[in-house]
């Protein structure tokens, strides 16, 4: 804080919903602005309900928190209405007037185009709506009715937030392998997901920015097709407690071990200065519901040294398990 970014470390799905929503409330977050699209789904689990949010802020949790979707971000205009409903955030909630829209049209063109046959893409018609972004033929924010209550300059309030020394959280989406510009292409979603293109999307500069905190989950999964380095067969993946399920597309997740080559890659692309390590309790289960750093068995403790050590920065929030509580927080 005051400006964090929340950048994924892997192929998405580590849990930045969860880490978003934990800073949130722990941390009284004055502005969170999400960047991205739809084809994202950010899981958090607070008073034993689960929301799986595809337009808005994870840090809807905290009721004092202003949301932001910003410029750089493509708007589902049905599905933000119905999350913003169910969150009952119509108050607090504001959508950056150049934001483009994406439409039917576009998961129509996701699923049928010849080029994106094979990629696994969620369908949800992302990569098709930036091109006619690129196109220059989009329409925005500013020409959807139905937005017009909350239609705000998103970098303005931002920056004006960051300058009044609030607390800003910038939550990415997705994770940089599947960068446009540094993942594993073709095998990539139609953005450059790295902090770098977090902070564009959200219109703020890099010079704004205190901290990158980047997330990575205590193993790997991966979505849709595209290498995945040490994949375990799916058997092994159930035998081990790794098996997930998408909580968007509902698609089965593929598995593997942290990798470190992968990992020391990823923070050295997005300059992340910390790290939130998820779903610690899946490969160490005697850590579960542990909110105390004595309380992990010393071979979580030394997997939690090793990624220091490789990595070079500290691993500051550690998540064991899926309340938004549960999580290990060594910053103070
Ligand atoms: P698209 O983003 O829908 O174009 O899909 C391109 C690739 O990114 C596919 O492999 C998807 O499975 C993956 N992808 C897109 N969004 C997410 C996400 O939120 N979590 C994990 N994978 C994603
Ligand atoms: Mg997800």
């Amino acid at each position: 804080m005051p400006c964090t970014v929340i950048v994924g470390g892997f192929w998405g799905d580590e849990g930045k919903g969860k880490i978003v929503s934990y800073l949130a409330l722990k941390d009284k977050v004055d502005v969170c602005v999400r960047t991205g699209s739809v084809n994202a789904a950010h899981t958090v689990w607070v008073e034993g309900k689960r929301y799986a949010l595809h337009m808005v802020p994870s840090a809807f949790v905290c009721e004092k928190c202003r949301l932001l979707i910003g410029a750089g971000a493509n708007i589902h205009v049905a599905k933000f209405l119905e999350e913003v409903e169910l969150t009952n955030v119509k108050n607090r909630i504001g959508v950056d007037y150049q934001a483009s829209i994406i439409e039917e049209k576009h998961s129509e063109q996701d699923r049928t185009s010849a080029h994106l046959k094979g990629l696994g893409t969620t369908g949800w018609g992302v990569g098709p709506a930036i091109e006619e972004r690129v196109r220059r033929t989009a329409k925005l924010a500013k020409d959807v009715a139905e937005l017009k209550p909350y239609l705000t300059d998103v970098a303005a309030e931002a920056n004006k937030a960051i300058d009044a020394g609030k607390k800003v959280l910038l939550e990415g989406t997705q994770g940089v392998m599947l960068s446009l510009f540094y993942g594993t292409y073709p095998y990539v979603t139609g953005r450059d997901t790295s902090a770098a293109a977090i902070c564009s999307e959200a219109g703020v500069g890099p010079t704004k920015v205190d901290e990158v905190l980047i997330v990575f989950k205590s193993f790997m999964t991966r979505v849709g097709a595209g290498p995945l380095p040490g994949e375990l067969p799916k058997e092994e993946a159930i035998k081990r407690g790794w098996f997930e399920v998408a909580a968007g597309t509902g698609r089965e997740r593929r598995s593997a071990p942290f990798n470190f080559e992968i990992a020391k890659r990823a923070v050295m692309l997005n300059g992340a200065t910390q790290i939130a390590l998820t779903k610690l309790d899946v490969v160490y289960p005697q850590c579960k519901g542990a909110r105390k750093y004595d309380e992990l068995t010393s071979e979580a403790k030394e997997f939690i040294k090793e990624i220091e050590r490789q990595l070079g920065i500290p691993v500051v929030l550690i998540g064991t398990g899926q309340e938004v509580h549960d999580i290990v927080d060594r910053r103070t």
